[in-house]
């Protein structure tokens, strides 16, 4: 069992991220034994409630979205320890009920004043609530005090740094825990392991031996009902900004000293700053954007990208993005990394590929058209697992070579019930560890680098929609990657 003792606050007890996310993580926590008793849930959201009503709704989230078959004794447990409050978020009258309530709870559960402020709130109110913790004095940089905000963090560099600079007020650093949820992905944890815990995979992990690195996180669903946010953000700020380039820090960072907290974000910031400085001419031969059309998703059709709720009907935004990208550094230098994301293409697929170099053109190569490169797929969703391709020779055959794989099956070794991202993540935090969040600077270089690109886009018009919602997304994709003479791993 973890030492737990808080009150978790949720901002947006009613939102949709607390009902298929949150509220489902904590069930599951429970049901695992790793919540502690001296623990209890506060769910403040603008709707009016009962706090009957409220755990009755939480209820059914959690039936539809836990893992685990719905167990009453567990609920139980859960329900106990939520309570309900509704108000505005601007509203003082509103904090000093809540601080009311929770010190109520704190003597209940001896938690010591001690609460995890979790914002999952449009972006519009982190400021807000933020501010007014600290006016009503319940927000300081005693230790007691943790935020949790949920992306987008900011919508570009220096809305970001406002952002920061009104949270740093009320929070130290190390009680801020910026959330990406890919960082808590099974696969994504992995792979510091396999790099790092693998003599012969760390010591061919370099530009002597990589040929290309490839990271594609693929959707099949649209914008759902959030085109009022994504169509303002699109595809480079929702997915690359964040869960990309933190994807990219873990394959391209060098080993830590040590795995506590900060010894690992000063290496992935380390490949940050590497980061190529993108200029517009790179970026207009480099930075592939699509947007889609209407389609059909396992033969069912779906409207196009303009089509959707709450999207502009002549929006240029992106939900596409490939790139091409260098890291600068000692270990990295020459080897591209390929980049691809994208909703509506023709299948759900995030994995990292490394490609391994050719071998040099002599003995088998004359004869054997079969010869692939040897790649490492690093499987992330929606299969988990690992696979290494090499080459072999066809049984019976003197000199015929096939390509071949070792496959390790994540969900046929460990079972395909992992734990998701927001049981890991919401765990940590109380805990309070903050390994697997984003430290402020990490955001800031992720920043500079998204906004060369979307500030060039902003004057330049583009011709949307340019590949159908189903397809493997836009034909410049195809050449970002073809003209290099290579192709995308996945299909
Ligand atoms: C979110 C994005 O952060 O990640 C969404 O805002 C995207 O647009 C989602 O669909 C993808 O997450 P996952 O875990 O399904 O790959």
């Amino acid at each position: 069992m973890s030492e737990i003792s808080s009150i978790l606050v949720i901002f947006g007890g009613n939102g949709d991220l607390t009902k298929r996310k949150l509220f489902p993580a904590l069930y599951n926590l429970l049901s695992q034994e790793l919540l502690l008793n001296n623990f209890a849930v506060v769910s403040v959201s603008r709707t009016k409630m009962t706090d009957e009503d409220y755990i009755t709704k939480m209820k059914e989230s959690i039936k539809e979205f836990s893992r685990f078959e719905y167990d009453e004794s567990v609920f139980k447990e859960l329900k106990k320890r939520v309570k309900y409050i509704s108000f505005d978020f601007s509203s003082d009258e509103g904090y000093k009920n809540l601080k009311l309530e929770l010190e109520k709870l704190d003597s209940i559960y001896k938690t010591d004043g001690r609460r995890i402020y979790y914002l999952a709130v449009a972006p519009e109110y982190f400021r807000i609530i933020v501010e007014k913790l600290k006016l009503h004095k319940m927000a300081d940089d005693s230790g007691k005090y943790r935020v949790v905000i949920e992306k987008p963090f900011g919508k570009d560099l220096h809305s970001a740094r406002c952002l920061n600079e009104t949270i740093t007020e009320a929070f130290s650093e190390k009680n801020i825990y910026r959330i990406d949820h890919y960082l808590g992905k099974e696969m994504i944890q992995n792979i510091m392991v396999l790099r790092f815990a693998n003599f012969f995979i760390e010591s061919l992990w370099s530009n002597k031996y990589i040929d290309n690195v490839q990271i594609s996180a693929l959707e099949t669903v649209g914008v759902e009902n959030r085109g009022g946010y994504y169509d303002s953000a699109g595809a480079l700020k929702d997915m690359v900004q964040n869960h990309i380039l933190q994807l990219l820090t873990l394959v391209a960072m060098e080993p830590p000293v040590r795995l506590d907290t900060e010894s690992i974000r000063d290496e992935k910031l380390k490949v940050l700053k590497s980061l190529m400085e993108l200029t517009p001419e790179y970026i207009k031969d480099n930075v592939v954007r699509g947007q889609y059309d209407e389609g059909y998703i396992n033969g069912v059709k779906v409207p196009k990208y303009r089509d959707e709720y709450r999207v502009k009907h002549n929006s240029n935004t992106e939900t596409y993005v490939a790139l091409k990208l260098f890291v600068n550094n000692y270990r990295w230098d020459g080897v591209p990394f390929y980049i691809r994301t994208g909703k509506r293409t023709n299948r759900k697929l995030t994995e990292v590929v490394i490609q391994f170099k050719n071998m040099p053109k002599i003995l088998y190569y004359n004869e054997n058209k079969n010869i692939v490169p040897n790649v490492l797929v690093i499987k992330i969703q929606p299969d988990e697992g690992i696979y290494f391709q090499f080459n072999a020779k066809e049984p019976g055959s003197v000199s015929q070579i096939i390509p071949v794989k070792m496959d390790f099956c994540h969900s046929c070794i460990f079972g395909g019930n992992t734990p998701e991202s927001y049981e890991r993540l919401l765990l940590d935090s109380l805990k309070g560890d903050s390994t697997l969040f984003t430290r402020w600077d990490e955001v800031e270089y992720s920043w500079k680098f998204v906004d060369a690109i979307s500030t060039l886009w902003l004057n330049e018009s583009i011709d949307f929609p340019n590949y159908k919602a189903g397809s493997i997304g836009p034909k410049e994709a195809e050449n970002l990657i073809k003209r290099d003479n290579r192709e995308w791993w996945s299909r």
